[in-house]
């Protein structure tokens, strides 16, 4: 079968991308000019050169496809220009929907993110539940935006799932969005990880090989319009703590107060006034890692049949990985 795939080169799409190729169907990946289309290369891919914005480009790479997986976003906490989470993350959305229903393709599914949730309060939150708190940065909303396109697509006659991963982690492509195994890499060397100090707060793990099946089953059993949480176990940073330290015993882990971290942030922010340096992160990113955010992917596991990996076991393939990657 012909699929179409956006984000080929990011951390999940690529790892979809490969899947899909693996499993016999042909790959047109919309790739960027500057893009690493290095991680592409399979039989089965065929890159198109092209961006979200490019409405043509989408549409020549998508001719002759029965699926769609949009996949591509402005997965980041900051840009130099606010206006890029909407442009990439809403717009285009939008032009791949468009295209998808004029060139009559059978199926979508969109990846959305669990950022649209929110906060949790007492139980892990579900895909029906309300969100409590306001949107506090542009990721999220531009994101909760797009899933209201999304949405209108489906009900004008598109078959279009939405997928909402948790924070995924596991083997990948280095990307900035691929944060908890970059943290674990610098664990393996030895290399001094800062976490917050937290410790009872919960938050959602998913495996990204649980996340690509998880894509790939709501193509083939989601309901058109629903949405899907892909998420794994919800672990306290007092489990992170000790499943990292249990399989790497010299990581040098510390953990740092949040009114210290919230500081450093706002100095993060003063340095990127002066220098226009991305900040390493942002005083609500700082926020949200002192609220709780439990998931339950019961929803995806009944409907779906999605299956999630223990985090331990998540970890140790993560450490296994790394080890045996000469770049590891
Ligand atoms: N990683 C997570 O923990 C996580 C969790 C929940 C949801 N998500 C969602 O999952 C999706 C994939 O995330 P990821 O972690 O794989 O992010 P990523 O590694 O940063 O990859 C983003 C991908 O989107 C592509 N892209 C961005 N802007 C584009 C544009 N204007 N035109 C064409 N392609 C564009 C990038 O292409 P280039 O290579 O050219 O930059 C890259 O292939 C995103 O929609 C994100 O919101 C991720």
């Amino acid at each position: 079968m012909k699929i179409f795939i956006t984000g080929a080169t990011g951390y999940i799409g690529n790892k979809l991308a490969l899947t899909l190729a693996d499993r016999g169907n042909t790959i047109h990946a919309l790739v960027r000019a500057n893009a690493t289309a290095g991680f592409l290369q399979h039989p089965n891919i065929i890159p198109f050169q092209g961006s979200l914005d490019d409405r043509l480009s989408i549409r020549k790479a998508i001719q002759g496809c029965e699926q769609v997986y949009h996949v591509a976003g402005f997965a980041k906490l900051w840009a130099r220009d606010r206006n890029s989470f909407y442009e990439t993350n809403v717009t285009g959305t939008v032009n791949v929907l468009a295209e998808a229903l004029e060139c009559g393709v059978k199926k979508v599914v969109y990846t959305s993110s669990c950022a649209v949730f929110g906060p949790s309060v007492k139980e892990p939150l579900c895909e029906s539940d309300p969100r409590i708190t306001a949107f506090c940065n542009d990721y999220d909303l531009s994101k909760y935006i797009a899933e209201c396109r999304v949405k209108e697509y489906a009900r004008s006659g598109l078959f279009v799932v939405i997928v909402n991963p948790s924070r995924v982690y596991g083997p990948g492509i280095p990307t900035r969005s691929n944060y908890i195994t970059e943290m674990i890499k610098r664990c393996i060397r030895g290399k001094l990880v800062l976490l917050p100090n937290a410790k009872g707060i919960l938050a959602n793990y998913a495996f990204i090989d649980d996340v690509v099946e998880g894509h790939i089953l709501a193509m083939q059993k989601g309901i058109s319009g629903e949405r899907y949480i892909l998420g794994g176990e919800n672990v306290s940073y007092h489990r992170v703590f000790s499943d990292i330290k249990n399989e790497i015993k010299n990581a040098k882990l510390i953990a740092i107060p949040q009114k210290i971290l919230k500081a450093l942030s706002w100095i993060e922010i003063i340095k990127n006034k002066c220098t226009g340096s991305e900040p390493a992160f942002t005083p609500s990113v700082i926020e949200r890692f002192f609220r709780d955010a439990a998931l339950s992917s019961k929803k995806a596991i009944i409907q779906l049949d999605y299956q999630i990996t223990p985090f331990r076991e998540g970890i140790q393939q993560t450490i296994i990985n790394l080890k045996m990657n000469s770049h590891a």
